[in-house]
């Protein structure tokens, strides 16, 4: 949802004949305008509708390095997108008056898989599934994986440093990076495609771009890590008693299972009625009702017997209590349903319409308390409202959702909203917590980003921007309004 009402709103393109002089500059080709663009300026929940000037379609590095500089001659902004899944309005323009976006959708080449150097080279604009299924046809394994990996594109990956449900055993996107190659706002090409392991010379300019949210520059290609393939994988699904004890079987599974465990997400009972509403032929795999529930995955190997510890490892944890009940996917399928549960939470809640999302994170022995705490006065204060607390739990990462009740005003939910949030933050600050784990800042999280920032870490951010982009054409609004904000 909006940090304000003024974030809002589609406004009617100005700057005369700049998309004219776009077409000319570029060729018809490259630009899209008119009502072609309007599916590139609405968000994934389609809680927001924009507009842009035009929509550039870039088909190599030259042409984005071109197309950077049209924009700039005009005078006018870019907001970079891939797939447009991201959660955090960062690559939907706000000010359709002067904004460009360049879309890297064309960009679908994968330049070349290595197996004997387990990297591979990636242009922007593949989409991470489509990346991984090839990376797999090699003998392979890219590790990440999230929800909307169907549609979201590497160079929005790296841009976001997304993370997803394989973080605790494979880190974020920033640790599977070996190289980029990025167009600056200049139109100069930055080419950093080295596939290198360890390469300590100087500042290790990649690390900027990553989670930078097409404010520096637009990233072209992306050379990243790839892992031999986990050959045993073994899923199970376990219902618990409270969040407590999911902390508390997360260390142990830390413990037990050791670098072998690649997920471990945490879910309340609702989230297969969730899952449901947006997935009606999934069917519940445990017959009771937990307060709790995890997913967890451990994969690998050789000579370990993968089956034999995850047997083990749950036959400990039942005798102690620590788990009531659970199941165990017998196959690839199983497992795939299972995974269903949680990756179909997601469209479960847009289909309930507008609601507030959130990505924090806590130190990962205090999440139990943090929840608590926060549902706590959540349900004192917006007794109407659904909490829906779920995900990255390994991490120390949770999604503490709030739904409005169904038929409100679209004021009332946004005021219901606004205060839910207000809520949560406020209990986050106290655990010294992040706003954004996962997802950014984007346009949604700018208030709340800067409003916590000490002046020194401002003043840096805006140093490395006036740095790479005096001319303030990258994205925006899109993290702070840098050379505007104190
Ligand atoms: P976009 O949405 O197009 O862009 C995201 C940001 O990156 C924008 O600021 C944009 O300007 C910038 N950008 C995009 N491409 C470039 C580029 N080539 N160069 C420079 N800047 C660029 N995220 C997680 O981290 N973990 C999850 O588990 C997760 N699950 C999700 C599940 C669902 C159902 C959905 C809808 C989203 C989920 N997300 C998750 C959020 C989202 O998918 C990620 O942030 C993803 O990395 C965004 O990729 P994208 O290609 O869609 O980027
Ligand atoms: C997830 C997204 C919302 O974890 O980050 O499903
Ligand atoms: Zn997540």
């Amino acid at each position: 949802m909006l940090e304000s009402p003024s974030e809002t709103g589609a406004s009617t393109p100005g700057h005369g004949d700049a998309a004219e002089r776009l077409i000319s500059l570029l060729g018809q080709e490259l630009v899209l305008t008119g009502p072609d663009v309007e599916r590139y300026c609405r968000d994934w929940h389609g809680d927001v509708t924009t507009g842009a000037l035009a929509v550039l379609r870039p088909r190599d590095t030259q042409e984005v390095a071109a197309a950077v500089r049209a924009v700039t001659a005009l005078g006018l902004t870019i907001v970079p997108q891939g797939g447009n899944t991201g959660l955090v309005l960062g690559a939907t323009p706000d000010r359709p008056s002067d904004q460009v976006v360049i879309s890297l959708e064309r960009m679908t080449m994968i330049r070349r898989i290595d197996p004997d150097d387990f990297s591979a080279v990636v242009e922007a604009g593949v989409i991470l599934s489509d990346f991984k299924d090839q990376v797999e046809a090699a003998g392979l394994y890219f590790p990440l994986a999230l929800g909307a990996q169907g549609s979201c594109r590497i160079g929005g990956n790296v841009s976001t440093n997304a993370g997803g449900l394989n973080v605790l055993r494979y880190g974020m996107m920033r640790d599977l990076v070996l190289g980029l190659e990025v167009v600056l706002p200049d139109g100069t090409i930055f080419d950093g495609l080295s596939t290198l392991r360890k390469d300590n010379r100087g500042i290790d300019l990649k690390q900027l771009f990553i989670g930078a949210e097409g404010t520096l520059g637009i990233v072209t290609a992306v050379a990243v890590k790839l892992m031999p393939p986990a050959e045993k994988v073994a899923t199970a699904l376990l219902g618990l008693g409270a969040l407590s004890d999911a902390i508390v079987l997360y260390r142990r599974a830390r413990r037990e299972c050791c670098d072998l465990m690649s997920a471990f997400e945490f879910m309340p009972p609702v989230a297969f009625s969730l899952a449901q509403e947006a997935m009606p032929d999934l069917t519940m795999p445990l017959a009771a009702n937990y307060p709790a529930y995890v997913l967890l995955e451990i994969s690998g190997s050789g000579l370990v017997d993968i089956d034999d510890l995850l047997q083990r490892f749950l036959e400990g944890v039942m005798e102690d209590g620590l788990v009531l009940d659970g199941v165990i996917a017998a196959s690839r399928s199983q497992a795939r349903s299972l995974w269903m549960f949680r990756e179909g939470m997601n469209e479960g809640q847009a289909r309930r319409g507008p609601h507030l999302r959130t990505d924090v994170s806590v130190p990962l022995s205090r999440l139990p308390e943090f929840v608590e705490m926060a549902e706590a006065a959540l349900t004192e204060r917006l007794p109407d409202c659904l909490c829906v607390s779920y995900g990255h739990v390994g991490d120390g990462n949770v999604h503490l959702n709030v739904l409005p009740p169904a038929g409100l005003a679209a004021d009332a939910v946004a005021e219901r909203i606004y205060a839910a949030k207000a809520i949560i933050n406020s209990v986050l600050d106290r655990f010294g917590g992040s706003i954004s784990a996962e997802h950014g800042v984007g346009r949604l999280k700018r208030s709340d980003f800067l409003s916590r920032l000490s002046p020194a870490h401002l003043q840096l951010l805006t140093r490395v921007k006036q740095a790479i982009d005096p001319a303030l054409i990258m994205n925006p609004g899109c993290q702070l309004n840098f050379g505007t904000d104190s």
